[in-house]
């Protein structure tokens, strides 16, 4: 019984980390496609070809359930792998909507018309190509109404932190949010739309000011995924052991994974 956790590099382990807190006996097997990153640049029949490529492997592994802890997979591969590719006996989540549905205050599933909320001036941030896809957009449409959206594509912050230059993606964090906010001077709250940017999370909280409620994914990730399991506890695949896989070189990918998390982590070739 092996849940898999998928993204274009590293970023996905901020939500892996945050499921295994959560779930510690449930067996994970991560897909790091270090090979392929950044995705954030590519157009979307890349991301879908690529992000399909990574889905099947993770079903090799015994998880028919996969989670997406990719935005710009998420955004610019889900709906159609959903619409027509996946079969019926596999499940693929992404990591947009519950974070929407935390901002939206609501229940995970619940789906009623969209309503007013109290959050008004919403800052998203997140890669060029999530930005281009305007998933987040969509997505909060079907559940809020009257909530004003600015989006920032956040240039150069995954390849800065894919290289482990902090330094770099603490200054890009803060011009993007300058950026951002000679658009929309006072939001109420941010969203990380990026998995890669938990780990520059102080800096885009220190650029907003403390007034700024930052919603971050991989908390609500797990929460959301231990709900859905206990719904559809079928989802569980057959594998039983956790795994690390890359498509990169699993020494170089090890060694960045390491730094991050800041305890071991081993990967294997995929
Ligand atoms: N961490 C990913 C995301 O959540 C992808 C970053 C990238 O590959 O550009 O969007």
């Amino acid at each position: 019984m092996a849940v898999g956790v998928f993204d274009s590099g590293l970023g996905g382990l901020t939500v892996l980390d945050a499921i295994a807190a959560r779930l510690p006996d449930l067996p994970l097997v991560y897909l790091g496609d270090n090979k392929h990153t950044p995705y954030g640049v590519r157009d979307a029949d890349d991301i879908f070809n690529l992000t399909c490529a990574g889905v099947e492997r993770l079903w090799a592994e015994g998880c028919d359930l996969v989670i997406l802890a990719c935005n710009t997979a998420s955004a610019a591969a889900l709906k159609r792998m959903q619409e027509s590719w996946l079969p019926p006996n596999k499940r693929v989540l992404g990591v947009f909507v519950p974070m929407i549905e935390a901002l939206t205050e609501r229940r995970w599933g619940d789906n009623s018309p969209p309503r007013e909320v109290e959050v008004k001036h919403v800052a998203l941030f997140a890669t060029p190509a999530t930005v281009a896809s305007r998933a987040f957009q969509r997505e909060l449409a079907f559940r809020a109404i009257g909530v004003d959206v600015e989006a920032q594509p956040c240039g150069g912050v995954v390849d800065a932190i894919e290289m482990g230059d902090e330094i770099l993606a603490e200054a890009l964090v803060t011009s993007h949010v300058e950026a951002l906010m000679r658009r929309m001077p006072r939001p109420e709250a941010a969203i990380l739309g990026c998995t890669h940017y938990p780990l520059v999370q102080a800096a885009f909280q220190n650029a907003l000011g403390e007034n700024v409620k930052v919603y971050s994914q991989p908390n609500l990730v797990a929460e959301s995924l231990e709900d859905y399991l206990k719904r559809h506890p079928e989802l569980v695949g057959s594998g039983t052991v956790s795994r690390f896989l890359t498509t990169g070189d699993p020494v170089r990918v090890s060694g960045k994974a390491t730094q991050f998390l800041r305890y071991p982590i081993k990967f294997e070739a995929a």
